[in-house]
């Protein structure tokens, strides 16, 4: 039986929070060990750059997050941990994508089309203000990373779920043009891609300024903890887990039987700072060896180049000849 193959790509914007870890980092490393099927990892670089981001921002954040997926005990002997920019098949695959997608598809991007829907709210001339070809394009690299591989499942968060629909656009669009060649993947939507809760109560994300970093040393731990936002009921009252921050990151990291008995000191009326302490020595708890170990990684990043050059090593041996046959398909020959 031929094996399924996963893959997924993690842009590098931002430090790695631990809304990432619970709904995306934690059950990828639990999957890097299952021999059953082939499992694909990479930095999305190029991806950061349609955001235009800060050079030193996007190079930080390619380290952090890469030392934090390693430190966590990614299995890169069984699974392919790579740099989208170190396949330079990716970007040949994404402009000979680019040469067979119309216009008309991008035009249907969400994502693109909430951004022209700001410049219009805001009263802009021009609808396309502020908008990169980058952007626009994003869903055609993406399907590139993902085609490149012959992916069969694709697990991503519901923003993504467009993305993978215009994967598969593009790729029966080729398949019917030049032959069976591409592999058309299937969307994996994680239903309860846990949401976590930042500290003012919203989504936690870098744009709402509202995360408590993986790594965060035991102090700033402590100290985010403490910020959490709360109602102002008093010690003894009791209190409903239902809408609670505090609850909801405690039963991301607690084991179930730890949960119920919150629950039972929640109804008795246990106070806030005392539930901040619980939450902040579970989550240490957890975090504890593995900070150590990324602590090393980002003081010796030779180490994860290491890996990060085993991982497009693999990736490439499937690329490289793949993007021949693809060239082939489309007329882009030798001449003898
Ligand atoms: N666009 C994805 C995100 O923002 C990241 C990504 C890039 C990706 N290429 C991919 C995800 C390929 C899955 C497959 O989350």
């Amino acid at each position: 039986m031929t094996k399924e193959i996963y893959l997924t790509g993690i842009t590098t914007t931002g430090t790695p929070h631990i809304g990432n870890y619970v709904g995306a980092i934690r059950p990828c490393i639990e999957a890097s060990h299952n021999k059953d099927i082939r499992n694909f990892y990479f930095l999305a670089d190029l991806h950061a750059l349609a955001k235009a981001e800060d050079p030193e921002r996007i190079a930080r954040s390619t380290l952090e997050i890469s030392a934090a997926w390693l430190a966590l005990g990614l299995d890169t002997e069984n699974a392919c941990f790579y740099r989208q920019s170190d396949i330079p098949e990716i970007p040949e695959l994404t402009w000979i994508l680019t040469s067979m997608t119309s216009k008309g598809l991008m035009n249907r991007a969400h994502s693109y089309k909430a951004q022209v829907q700001n410049n219009i709210d805001s009263g802009a001339i021009d609808q396309d203000r502020g908008i990169n070809m980058a952007l626009f394009s994003y869903p055609i690299l993406m399907a590139a990373d993902i085609l490149m591989f012959k992916s069969t499942k694709v697990p991503v968060g519901r923003d993504q779920k467009q993305h993978i629909e215009m994967t598969r656009d593009i790729a029966q669009r080729f398949n019917h043009n030049f032959g069976d060649i591409l592999v058309v993947p299937e969307a994996i939507i994680s239903e309860e891609t846990a949401l976590l809760a930042g500290l003012d109560g919203r989504k936690m994300s870098k744009s709402y300024d509202n995360i408590i970093p993986l790594f965060a040393n035991e102090k700033q731990l402590r100290k985010l903890i403490m910020k959490i936002k709360t109602n102002s009921l008093e010690p003894g009252v009791p209190k409903d887990p239902k809408d609670s921050v505090l609850y909801d990151i405690y039963s991301a990291f607690a084991m179930p039987e730890e949960i119920l008995n919150i629950k039972k000191l929640y109804a008795n009326g246990l106070a806030w700072g005392e539930m901040k302490n619980i939450l902040f020595e579970c989550i240490n708890d957890q975090l504890k060896p593995a900070r150590e170990e990324y602590q090393k990684l980002i003081d010796d990043p030779a180490q994860i180049e290491v890996q990060l050059k085993k991982g497009a090593d693999r990736a490439r041996e499937i690329s490289v000849p793949y993007i021949q046959e693809i060239r082939n398909a489309i007329g882009i020959r030798k001449l003898v």
